[in-house]
Protein backbone atom coordinates (compact mmCIF):
# COMPACT_ATOMS: atom_id res chain seq x y z
CA UNK A 1 0.00 0.00 0.00
CA UNK A 2 1.93 3.21 -1.06
CA UNK A 3 0.43 6.46 0.38
CA UNK A 4 1.21 9.77 -1.00
CA UNK A 5 2.02 12.31 1.88
CA UNK A 6 1.12 16.41 0.43
CA UNK A 7 1.00 18.54 3.40
CA UNK A 8 1.26 21.57 1.47
CA UNK A 9 1.02 24.94 3.03
CA UNK A 10 0.00 26.77 6.66
CA UNK A 11 -0.79 24.41 9.30
CA UNK A 12 -0.83 21.47 6.52
CA UNK A 13 2.98 20.93 7.45
CA UNK A 14 1.66 20.49 11.56
CA UNK A 15 -1.70 18.28 11.31
CA UNK A 16 0.02 16.24 8.54
CA UNK A 17 2.82 15.19 10.73
CA UNK A 18 0.55 14.34 13.67
CA UNK A 19 -1.85 12.60 11.42
CA UNK A 20 1.49 10.61 10.20
CA UNK A 21 2.70 9.57 13.50
CA UNK A 22 -0.49 8.31 14.19
CA UNK A 23 -0.40 5.50 11.23
CA UNK A 24 2.94 4.59 11.69
CA UNK A 25 1.96 3.64 15.13
CA UNK A 26 -0.71 0.50 13.76
CA UNK A 27 1.19 -1.94 13.00
CA UNK A 28 0.15 -2.19 9.25
CA UNK A 29 2.76 -2.11 6.42
CA UNK A 30 2.41 1.33 3.83
CA UNK A 31 5.12 2.75 2.02
CA UNK A 32 4.73 6.82 2.62
CA UNK A 33 5.99 9.22 0.40
CA UNK A 34 5.84 12.61 0.43
CA UNK A 35 6.31 15.96 -1.61
CA UNK A 36 5.56 19.43 -2.02
CA UNK A 37 2.32 21.23 -3.55
CA UNK A 38 0.70 24.47 -3.36
CA UNK A 39 2.28 27.58 -2.05
CA UNK A 40 5.38 25.45 -0.77
CA UNK A 41 5.81 23.91 -4.53
CA UNK A 42 5.27 27.28 -5.98
CA UNK A 43 8.53 28.08 -4.03
CA UNK A 44 10.55 25.40 -4.48
CA UNK A 45 9.64 24.52 -8.22
CA UNK A 46 7.25 27.11 -9.86
CA UNK A 47 4.43 25.77 -9.94
CA UNK A 48 1.71 24.61 -7.21
CA UNK A 49 1.50 21.37 -8.69
CA UNK A 50 4.56 19.73 -9.99
CA UNK A 51 4.16 16.93 -12.35
CA UNK A 52 6.56 14.82 -9.79
CA UNK A 53 3.79 15.51 -7.12
CA UNK A 54 0.82 14.47 -9.60
CA UNK A 55 2.41 11.16 -10.76
CA UNK A 56 3.67 10.35 -6.99
CA UNK A 57 -0.29 11.12 -6.20
CA UNK A 58 -1.63 9.19 -9.32
CA UNK A 59 0.19 6.09 -8.07
CA UNK A 60 -0.46 5.79 -4.84
CA UNK A 61 -3.21 3.82 -3.59
CA UNK A 62 -4.34 7.25 -1.49
CA UNK A 63 -3.32 10.33 -0.47
CA UNK A 64 -2.94 12.49 2.29
CA UNK A 65 -3.15 16.15 2.41
CA UNK A 66 -2.84 18.93 4.55
CA UNK A 67 -3.99 22.41 3.02
CA UNK A 68 -2.88 25.03 0.92
CA UNK A 69 -3.12 28.59 0.22
CA UNK A 70 -1.92 32.13 1.49
CA UNK A 71 -2.81 35.21 0.94
CA UNK A 72 0.50 36.08 -0.28
CA UNK A 73 -0.31 34.36 -3.32
CA UNK A 74 -3.34 36.07 -4.45
CA UNK A 75 -1.74 38.19 -6.99
CA UNK A 76 -0.36 35.43 -8.32
CA UNK A 77 -1.89 34.45 -12.15
CA UNK A 78 -4.75 31.69 -11.61
CA UNK A 79 -3.09 28.46 -12.98
CA UNK A 80 0.07 29.42 -10.27
CA UNK A 81 -2.26 29.82 -7.35
CA UNK A 82 -1.60 26.93 -4.49
CA UNK A 83 -5.30 26.75 -4.85
CA UNK A 84 -5.05 24.88 -8.26
CA UNK A 85 -3.41 22.17 -6.55
CA UNK A 86 -6.03 21.31 -5.05
CA UNK A 87 -8.27 21.33 -8.68
CA UNK A 88 -5.81 19.73 -10.77
CA UNK A 89 -5.45 16.47 -7.91
CA UNK A 90 -9.22 16.57 -8.16
CA UNK A 91 -9.61 17.27 -11.56
CA UNK A 92 -6.67 14.59 -12.67
CA UNK A 93 -7.54 11.67 -10.45
CA UNK A 94 -11.22 12.12 -11.31
CA UNK A 95 -11.90 12.10 -7.74
CA UNK A 96 -15.45 13.30 -8.42
CA UNK A 97 -17.22 12.28 -5.19
CA UNK A 98 -16.68 14.16 -2.16
CA UNK A 99 -17.40 12.97 1.30
CA UNK A 100 -17.74 15.62 4.18
CA UNK A 101 -19.04 13.99 7.45
CA UNK A 102 -20.40 16.81 9.91
CA UNK A 103 -20.87 14.84 13.11
CA UNK A 104 -20.77 16.69 16.09
CA UNK A 105 -19.29 15.06 19.38
CA UNK A 106 -20.79 14.46 22.57
CA UNK A 107 -17.87 16.53 24.55
CA UNK A 108 -18.22 19.41 22.20
CA UNK A 109 -21.58 19.79 21.97
CA UNK A 110 -20.58 23.56 23.79
CA UNK A 111 -18.78 24.76 21.28
CA UNK A 112 -20.96 25.68 18.61
CA UNK A 113 -22.52 28.63 18.01
CA UNK A 114 -26.30 26.99 18.14
CA UNK A 115 -27.74 25.80 21.37
CA UNK A 116 -27.00 22.38 22.36
CA UNK A 117 -30.24 21.07 21.54
CA UNK A 118 -30.45 21.65 18.51
CA UNK A 119 -26.90 19.77 17.19
CA UNK A 120 -26.20 17.25 20.03
CA UNK A 121 -25.63 14.01 18.28
CA UNK A 122 -25.89 15.24 14.95
CA UNK A 123 -24.41 13.16 12.12
CA UNK A 124 -25.00 14.24 8.32
CA UNK A 125 -23.12 13.58 5.26
CA UNK A 126 -22.20 15.96 3.20
CA UNK A 127 -21.56 14.36 -0.26
CA UNK A 128 -20.50 17.20 -3.26
CA UNK A 129 -19.76 16.30 -6.44
CA UNK A 130 -15.86 17.86 -6.83
CA UNK A 131 -14.88 17.95 -10.80
CA UNK A 132 -17.87 19.07 -12.64
CA UNK A 133 -20.54 22.22 -12.20
CA UNK A 134 -19.33 25.72 -12.54
CA UNK A 135 -15.75 24.83 -11.16
CA UNK A 136 -14.72 23.66 -14.07
CA UNK A 137 -17.10 24.47 -17.02
CA UNK A 138 -15.99 25.64 -20.10
CA UNK A 139 -15.56 28.74 -21.39
CA UNK A 140 -14.16 31.18 -18.76
CA UNK A 141 -12.78 34.51 -19.12
CA UNK A 142 -12.99 38.25 -19.24
CA UNK A 143 -13.54 39.76 -22.48
CA UNK A 144 -15.39 42.85 -24.07
CA UNK A 145 -18.88 42.43 -23.70
CA UNK A 146 -20.59 42.23 -26.89
CA UNK A 147 -24.58 42.34 -25.56
CA UNK A 148 -25.85 42.22 -21.72
CA UNK A 149 -26.84 45.42 -20.18
CA UNK A 150 -23.55 47.16 -20.64
CA UNK A 151 -22.15 46.56 -24.57
CA UNK A 152 -18.45 47.88 -24.78
CA UNK A 153 -17.95 47.04 -21.60
CA UNK A 154 -15.77 44.87 -19.43
CA UNK A 155 -16.69 41.37 -18.21
CA UNK A 156 -16.08 38.20 -16.86
CA UNK A 157 -18.32 35.06 -17.40
CA UNK A 158 -17.99 31.34 -16.08
CA UNK A 159 -19.78 27.94 -17.46
CA UNK A 160 -22.16 26.12 -14.92
CA UNK A 161 -22.61 22.65 -16.79
CA UNK A 162 -23.37 18.98 -15.69
CA UNK A 163 -23.84 15.85 -17.85
CA UNK A 164 -26.19 13.15 -17.09
CA UNK A 165 -23.07 11.02 -16.35
CA UNK A 166 -21.61 13.02 -13.92
CA UNK A 167 -24.82 13.08 -11.96
CA UNK A 168 -25.94 9.35 -12.41
CA UNK A 169 -22.46 8.78 -10.55
CA UNK A 170 -22.38 11.31 -7.94
CA UNK A 171 -26.43 10.38 -7.02
CA UNK A 172 -25.71 6.46 -6.94
CA UNK A 173 -23.14 7.40 -4.35
CA UNK A 174 -25.23 9.62 -2.49
CA UNK A 175 -27.84 7.06 -2.04
CA UNK A 176 -25.55 3.71 -1.75
CA UNK A 177 -24.07 5.79 1.18
CA UNK A 178 -27.58 6.61 2.83
CA UNK A 179 -28.04 2.67 1.96
CA UNK A 180 -25.65 2.58 5.04
CA UNK A 181 -26.99 5.38 7.45
CA UNK A 182 -30.94 5.98 7.68
CA UNK A 183 -31.22 5.90 3.92
CA UNK A 184 -32.51 9.37 3.72
CA UNK A 185 -31.20 11.70 0.71
CA UNK A 186 -31.76 15.51 0.24
CA UNK A 187 -30.78 16.59 -3.29
CA UNK A 188 -29.98 19.95 -3.39
CA UNK A 189 -30.53 21.98 -6.13
CA UNK A 190 -31.76 25.74 -7.52
CA UNK A 191 -33.89 24.22 -9.90
CA UNK A 192 -36.10 27.11 -9.91
CA UNK A 193 -33.75 29.58 -11.37
CA UNK A 194 -31.11 26.98 -13.18
CA UNK A 195 -31.25 24.57 -16.11
CA UNK A 196 -28.60 22.77 -14.60
CA UNK A 197 -30.12 21.91 -11.57
CA UNK A 198 -33.35 21.25 -12.62
CA UNK A 199 -31.47 18.86 -15.08
CA UNK A 200 -29.75 17.55 -11.62
CA UNK A 201 -33.24 17.13 -10.43
CA UNK A 202 -34.59 15.25 -12.82
CA UNK A 203 -31.71 12.73 -13.62
CA UNK A 204 -31.53 12.79 -9.24
CA UNK A 205 -34.98 11.67 -9.46
CA UNK A 206 -34.74 9.23 -11.88
CA UNK A 207 -31.85 7.11 -10.26
CA UNK A 208 -33.73 7.11 -6.96
CA UNK A 209 -36.56 5.17 -8.80
CA UNK A 210 -34.07 2.26 -8.70
CA UNK A 211 -33.32 2.91 -5.09
CA UNK A 212 -36.98 2.39 -3.88
CA UNK A 213 -35.63 1.68 0.00
CA UNK A 214 -34.37 4.84 0.65
CA UNK A 215 -36.18 8.44 0.42
CA UNK A 216 -35.44 11.26 -1.60
CA UNK A 217 -36.28 14.65 -1.27
CA UNK A 218 -35.28 17.67 -2.90
CA UNK A 219 -34.21 20.87 -1.71
CA UNK A 220 -33.59 24.44 -3.27
CA UNK A 221 -30.17 25.52 -1.52
CA UNK A 222 -31.50 28.68 -0.26
CA UNK A 223 -33.56 26.75 1.87
CA UNK A 224 -31.16 23.97 2.57
CA UNK A 225 -28.49 27.41 4.12
CA UNK A 226 -31.71 28.36 5.80
CA UNK A 227 -32.84 24.82 6.96
CA UNK A 228 -28.84 23.66 7.97
CA UNK A 229 -29.07 26.38 11.28
CA UNK A 230 -32.56 25.44 11.88
CA UNK A 231 -32.61 22.15 12.13
CA UNK A 232 -29.79 20.34 11.32
CA UNK A 233 -30.63 17.11 12.66
CA UNK A 234 -33.62 16.82 10.51
CA UNK A 235 -31.13 16.09 7.18
CA UNK A 236 -29.11 12.54 6.25
CA UNK A 237 -27.08 12.42 3.81
CA UNK A 238 -27.36 15.82 1.59
CA UNK A 239 -25.99 15.37 -2.29
CA UNK A 240 -25.25 18.76 -4.26
CA UNK A 241 -23.10 19.85 -7.14
CA UNK A 242 -19.52 21.58 -6.36
CA UNK A 243 -20.34 25.08 -5.52
CA UNK A 244 -22.97 24.35 -3.51
CA UNK A 245 -21.22 21.75 -2.22
CA UNK A 246 -18.32 24.04 -1.35
CA UNK A 247 -21.11 26.74 0.75
CA UNK A 248 -23.01 24.30 2.61
CA UNK A 249 -20.34 21.85 3.46
CA UNK A 250 -18.26 24.85 5.36
CA UNK A 251 -21.93 25.95 6.96
CA UNK A 252 -22.39 22.05 8.32
CA UNK A 253 -19.11 22.35 9.67
CA UNK A 254 -19.60 24.95 11.66
CA UNK A 255 -22.71 23.44 13.26
CA UNK A 256 -20.56 21.11 14.84
CA UNK A 257 -18.40 23.55 16.65
CA UNK A 258 -14.87 23.35 14.78
CA UNK A 259 -14.05 22.91 11.40
CA UNK A 260 -10.63 21.38 13.03
CA UNK A 261 -12.44 18.62 13.79
CA UNK A 262 -14.05 17.73 10.44
CA UNK A 263 -11.99 14.90 8.11
CA UNK A 264 -13.47 14.68 3.82
CA UNK A 265 -12.38 11.88 1.49
CA UNK A 266 -12.36 12.30 -2.36
CA UNK A 267 -12.97 9.43 -4.35
CA UNK A 268 -12.75 8.23 -7.86
CA UNK A 269 -14.26 5.04 -9.46
CA UNK A 270 -11.68 2.86 -8.64
CA UNK A 271 -11.85 3.99 -4.73
CA UNK A 272 -8.60 5.58 -5.05
CA UNK A 273 -9.03 8.58 -2.69
CA UNK A 274 -7.67 11.74 -1.69
CA UNK A 275 -7.71 12.75 2.29
CA UNK A 276 -8.02 15.96 4.09
CA UNK A 277 -9.36 17.93 6.60
CA UNK A 278 -12.57 20.39 5.68
CA UNK A 279 -10.22 22.93 6.90
CA UNK A 280 -7.69 25.12 5.09
CA UNK A 281 -4.59 26.34 5.89
CA UNK A 282 -4.97 28.79 8.96
CA UNK A 283 -1.62 31.30 7.75
CA UNK A 284 -2.83 33.49 11.04
CA UNK A 285 -1.65 30.47 13.35
CA UNK A 286 0.54 28.60 10.85
CA UNK A 287 3.72 27.73 12.51
CA UNK A 288 2.34 28.30 16.18
CA UNK A 289 1.97 25.07 17.06
CA UNK A 290 -1.70 25.37 17.72
CA UNK A 291 -3.62 24.03 15.09
CA UNK A 292 -6.49 21.39 16.09
CA UNK A 293 -4.53 17.78 14.35
CA UNK A 294 -7.87 15.90 14.59
CA UNK A 295 -9.19 16.70 11.43
CA UNK A 296 -6.35 15.01 9.56
CA UNK A 297 -6.09 12.01 11.79
CA UNK A 298 -9.78 11.37 11.28
CA UNK A 299 -8.84 11.59 7.58
CA UNK A 300 -6.42 8.98 8.29
CA UNK A 301 -9.11 7.17 9.78
CA UNK A 302 -11.21 7.71 6.77
CA UNK A 303 -8.17 6.60 4.19
CA UNK A 304 -7.99 3.12 6.06
CA UNK A 305 -11.51 2.31 5.56
CA UNK A 306 -12.63 3.53 1.80
CA UNK A 307 -9.32 3.07 0.27
CA UNK A 308 -7.07 1.02 2.42
CA UNK A 309 -9.72 -1.44 3.50
CA UNK A 310 -8.77 -1.94 6.98
CA UNK A 311 -12.17 -0.72 8.29
CA UNK A 312 -10.36 -2.16 12.23
CA UNK A 313 -7.81 0.58 11.92
CA UNK A 314 -10.32 2.77 11.01
CA UNK A 315 -11.69 2.15 14.03
CA UNK A 316 -9.06 2.74 16.53
CA UNK A 317 -7.92 5.96 15.57
CA UNK A 318 -11.97 7.34 15.66
CA UNK A 319 -12.02 5.58 19.40
CA UNK A 320 -8.77 7.19 19.97
CA UNK A 321 -10.04 10.69 19.19
CA UNK A 322 -13.08 10.07 21.39
CA UNK A 323 -10.79 9.10 24.40
CA UNK A 324 -8.55 12.26 24.19
CA UNK A 325 -11.55 14.69 23.84
CA UNK A 326 -13.12 12.44 27.12
CA UNK A 327 -9.64 13.25 29.01
CA UNK A 328 -10.86 16.95 28.49
CA UNK A 329 -7.79 17.80 26.18
CA UNK A 330 -8.66 20.49 23.45
CA UNK A 331 -6.39 22.63 21.42
CA UNK A 332 -7.79 26.15 21.04
CA UNK A 333 -10.29 26.01 18.88
CA UNK A 334 -12.53 23.42 20.93
CA UNK A 335 -11.46 24.59 24.09
CA UNK A 336 -13.61 25.82 26.90
CA UNK A 337 -13.89 26.28 30.73
CA UNK A 338 -12.77 23.22 32.55
CA UNK A 339 -10.72 21.27 29.37
CA UNK A 340 -7.14 20.78 29.00
CA UNK A 341 -6.00 23.21 26.63
CA UNK A 342 -3.15 21.62 24.54
CA UNK A 343 -1.03 22.39 20.80
CA UNK A 344 -0.95 20.48 17.97
CA UNK A 345 1.80 17.67 19.15
CA UNK A 346 0.44 16.95 22.71
CA UNK A 347 -2.67 16.77 20.67
CA UNK A 348 -1.05 13.98 18.43
CA UNK A 349 0.83 12.46 21.05
CA UNK A 350 -2.47 11.80 22.89
CA UNK A 351 -3.94 10.07 19.88
CA UNK A 352 -1.07 8.07 19.77
CA UNK A 353 -1.12 7.23 23.22
CA UNK A 354 -4.71 6.13 23.23
CA UNK A 355 -4.37 3.65 19.74
CA UNK A 356 -1.25 2.27 21.61
CA UNK A 357 -3.73 1.24 24.47
CA UNK A 358 -6.48 0.62 22.83
CA UNK A 359 -5.42 -2.73 20.57
CA UNK A 360 -8.88 -3.14 19.37
C1 LIG B 1 -12.71 23.22 -0.39
C2 LIG B 1 -11.96 24.48 -0.70
C3 LIG B 1 -11.54 24.46 -2.16
C4 LIG B 1 -12.81 24.44 -2.99
C5 LIG B 1 -10.61 25.60 -2.59
C6 LIG B 1 -9.34 25.63 -1.75
C7 LIG B 1 -10.25 25.50 -4.05
O1 LIG B 1 -12.73 25.59 -0.38
O2 LIG B 1 -12.12 22.13 -0.56
O3 LIG B 1 -13.86 23.31 0.00
O4 LIG B 1 -13.40 25.48 -3.29
O5 LIG B 1 -13.23 23.35 -3.37
MG1 LIG C 1 -14.56 25.13 0.63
Amino acid sequence: MKIAVLPGDGIGTEIVAEAVKVLKVLDLRFELESALVGGAAFEAHGHPLPDATLKLARDADAVLFGAVGDWKYDRLERHLRPEQAILGLRKNLGLFANFRPAICYEQLVGASSLRPELIAGLDILIIRELTGDIYFGQPRGRRTAVDGHFPGDEEAFDTMRYSRPEIERIAHVAFQAARKRSKRVTSVDKANVLETFQFWKDVVSEVGLLYPDVALDHMYVDNAAMQLVKAPKKFDVLVTGNMFGDILSDEAAMLTGSIGMLPSASLNAGNQGLYEPSHGSAPDIAGQGVANPLATILSVAMMLRFSLNQPEAAQRIEAAVKDVLAAGLRTGDIYSEGTTRVGTQAMGDAVVAAVTNNKG
